[in-house]
C-alpha cells in the first residue's frame, strides 16, 4: 500500500509518498516542502491571501518532486491523501481541490486528514535514509493509551488516546496557543516572524529567573492561557525598552519568556498524567522543537517513570510526511468530490 499525502494547510506546501511494509512500518519513500515563511516574515506573520497564492504555485511542483524521489508514477499511488483542516480556508482549498482531481482523474481513493492528529503521526514513520530528515529516525510510537501533548503554532491541546480512533478531549488553550505566545512575544522582542526558535536560540545563554513573569492558570484544571504572558511582556518592554538592554539583559528577557511557557505546559502536562493515570506521553507540533520544553518535560516525567515520545525535531512543524502516516490509519471516504476544506475542523 502506498500513499501520497498532501499538506496545505497554512504556509507551507508539501507532499510526501510513504508506503506500509510487510513487517507493518510505515516507510518515508519520499517527501518535499515548499514554505512562504520568508514572504511572511517580511509582514510580521502570515497574511491569508498571500499564503493561499504560494501554495498555489507550489502544489504541483512539490507533488511532482515527492513522485520523483520516490521513483513512482501517480499509477502506481493506491491512494491519495490530503490534510482538510483545521487552518487557512485558501490554503487549505488548494490541497483539497488537487487532491479530488488526482483522485478522480486516476480512479483512486481519497483519505481526509485531521491535520492536528496528524502531527502526532510522525512517530509512526519509519524514515528511511534516502529521505532527507536532519535528526534521524524516530523514536518507536507509543502503545495506547497515552496522553498527547498538540503544542503548535494554532493549537496547545491535551488528548487522552485509546486507540487510533478513539481519544478524549481533556483541554486546551483558551485563548493563544504557546506557538502563538512564543510568535508574538519574539515580535515584541524584535525577531522577526516565526520567532518561536529564534526566541529559543537567544534564551540559550540567559538565565531563565532575571525577569519574573506571572504564572498563568493556576488553577487545578487542564486549561491553557498564554495572552497574559503576552501582555505582561508587552508591559515590561514600554517600561524597559528593548534598545536600552545589554545583549545579556535581552537574552535573559528571552529565556524568562521560555521559562514561562514551558512552565505551563509542563505543569498542565504533569496534572493531566496524575489525573488520568497515563504511564506514556507524546508530544507533537511546532514548540515540541523546543529543546528547554523536552528537557524540562523528560525530567519531570522521569521522577512519576513516565515515558516520553518524542518526534524528530524536522517532522514538529508542517510537513506531509504526518498527514500521509495518518492516513494509513484512517478510511477512504467513499466519493472523492465529496471531500471538504474544514478551515475549522476541530478533534
Ligand atoms: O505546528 P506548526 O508548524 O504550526 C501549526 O500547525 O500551527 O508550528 C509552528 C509554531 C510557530 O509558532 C513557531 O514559532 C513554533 O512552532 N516553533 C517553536 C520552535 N520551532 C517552531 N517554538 C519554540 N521553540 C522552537 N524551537
Ligand atoms: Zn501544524
Amino acid at each position: 500500500m502506498v500513499i501520497l499525502g498532501i499538506e496545505s494547510s497554512c504556509d507551507e506546501t508539501a507532499a510526501a509518498v510513504c508506503r506500509k511494509n510487510k513487517q507493518g512500518e510505515i516507510e518515508v519513500l519520499s517527501h518535499s516542502l515548499a514554505t512562504s515563511l520568508v514572504l511572511q516574515s517580511n509582514f510580521g506573520g502570515v497574511i491569508p491571501e498571500q499564503a493561499a497564492r504560494e501554495q498555489l504555485k507550489s502544489i504541483i511542483p512539490v507533488i511532482k518532486k515527492s513522485l520523483k524521489e520516490a521513483n513512482l508514477k501517480l499509477e502506481d499511488i493506491d491512494a491519495i491523501a490530503v490534510t482538510v483542516g483545521p487552518g487557512l480556508i485558501g490554503s487549505l482549498l488548494v490541497g483539497v481541490e488537487t487532491a479530488k482531481s488526482l483522485a478522480c482523474s486516476l480512479g483512486k481513493p481519497l483519505i481526509k486528514v485531521n491535520h492536528l492528529l496528524a502531527h502526532f503521526y510522525a512517530l509512526w514513520a519509519t524514515v528511511q535514509p534516502s529521505a532527507p530528515i536532519k535528526s534521524g529516525k524516530t523514536d518507536s510510537s507509543p502503545s495506547f493509551p497515552f496522553l498527547g501533548l498538540l503544542v503548535s503554532g494554532s493549537h496547545t491541546d491535551l488528548l487522552l488516546f485509546k486507540s487510533h480512533s478513539e481519544y478524549t478531549h481533556l483541554g486546551g488553550t483558551r485563548d493563544d496557543a504557546a506557538g502563538e505566545c512564543f510568535d508574538k512575544c519574539a515580535r515584541l522582542l524584535g525577531l522577526t516572524y516565526p520567532g518561536g526558535a529564534k526566541l529559543s536560540k537567544l534564551a540559550e545563554s540567559g538565565n531563565p529567573k532575571a525577569y519574573p513573569l506571572p504564572k498563568s492558570m493556576t488553577e487545578k484544571n487542564l486549561e491553557f492561557s498564554f495572552s497574559g504572558l503576552k501582555t505582561a511582556v508587552a508591559n515590561l518592554i514600554s517600561n524597559q525598552p528593548i534598545n536600552k538592554l545589554t545583549n545579556q539583559q535581552f537574552s535573559d528577557l528571552a529565556a524568562s519568556i521560555q521559562e514561562a511557557i514551558v512552565e505551563q505546559i509542563v505543569r498542565k502536562t504533569v496534572l493531566a498524567i496524575q489525573s488520568h493515570n497515563i504511564s506514556r506521553v507524546a508530544i507533537a507540533g511546532g514548540v515540541a522543537a523546543n529543546s528547554h520544553l523536552r528537557s524540562t518535560l523528560q525530567k519531570q516525567l522521569q521522577t512519576y517513570n513516565i515515558q516520553l515520545f518524542t518526534p524528530p525535531v524536522d517532522l514538529c512543524t508542517d510537513n506531509a510526511i504526518t498527514t500521509t502516516v495518518r492516513a494509513f490509519f484512517e478510511t477512504p471516504i467513499k466519493d472523492p468530490l465529496l471531500a471538504q476544506a474544514n478551515p475549522n475542523l476541530s478533534l
